[in-house]
């Protein structure tokens, strides 16, 4: 047996492991992550910025990789937000960068069963960054096991001003009458179809929401924890999706 071999193999029974401590009836359809602390990460072992980003973006192919095995059917991961334009020029430069990278990756869409759509404002991209957007949606299209959307130059509250634009246009054409507004409306006239967000992890110690999944999140249960995002591992997202199992959701009822 080769040595690669042989650590794919510890690697698989360490994830089932793992996995068997979850209970699979109960387990978060849609599970969001705001991958923060790659800058503290990174200039902790001094470091630019960018390189924690980098090791973020890793981490997030095998954290995606390992939800998928444990049968999660929705991930989406904050990976640039309409207000990160506000940081340095070289540090917007090197996200948009790593994200090309990211996408040109063939290994990313190689071998798993995930499905990547974007959701975000995406007329501000570049072309490139564009096409390979649209490359990697159609490449995975069929992939029926995780469904993985990654927020690009995507704001919550931006995501419902425009679908607030979209229906009063439909409005002021006719097609529809303001006794027709509904909250499934307004979900549909979202970025993307996108289930209600079950679970949202956020490491790095931050405790606020930043603008992430606004709509989808009314009734989502929250996991914070201390960990920078490039430090966190399957054994911390094993622990999020144990503790979350314990909590009782009642969706406002008793
Ligand atoms: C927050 O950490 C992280 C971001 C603003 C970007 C997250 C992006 C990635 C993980 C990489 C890009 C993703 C892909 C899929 C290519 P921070 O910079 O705010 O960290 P800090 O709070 O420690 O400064």
């Amino acid at each position: 047996m080769g040595v690669n071999c042989h650590f794919s193999l510890v690697k698989k029974r360490k994830n089932e492991k793992l996995i068997s401590e979850i209970d699979k009836s109960n387990l978060p359809n849609h599970v969001g992550i705001i991958m923060d602390g790659n800058g503290r990460w990174a200039r902790r072992r001094g470091l630019p910025r960018s390189a924690g980003h980098r090791v973020g973006a890793a981490n997030l192919k095998t954290i995606t990789e390992f939800a998928s095995d444990m049968g999660i059917r929705y991930i989406t991961a904050y990976a640039f937000s309409t207000e990160n334009w506000k940081r340095p020029k070289e540090e917007v430069d090197a996200l948009m960068q790593l994200l090309l990278e990211y996408l040109k990756d063939k290994k990313l869409l190689e071998g798993n069963q995930v499905r990547v759509k974007f959701i975000g404002d995406r007329s501000v991209l570049t072309d490139e960054i564009r096409a390979e957007m649209a490359n990697a949606e159609a490449e995975s299209a069929d992939r029926t096991r995780t469904t993985l959307f990654l927020a690009i130059n995507y704001g919550g509250q931006q995501e419902v001003t425009n679908a607030v634009k979209n229906i009063a246009n439909k409005v002021k054409s006719g097609e529809i009458s303001p006794d027709e507004i509904t909250e499934d409306l307004i979900g549909e006239n979202l970025y993307t179809d996108i289930p209600d967000v079950d679970l949202i992890i956020r490491p790095s110690g931050e405790l606020r929401l930043s603008n992430f999944l606004l709509w989808q999140s009314a009734y989502s249960e929250f996991w914070f924890s201390d960990i920078n995002w490039p430090d966190f591992t399957k054994e911390d997202f094993t622990r999020a999706i144990s503790d979350y199992q314990a909590r009782n959701r009642r969706f406002g009822g008793v």
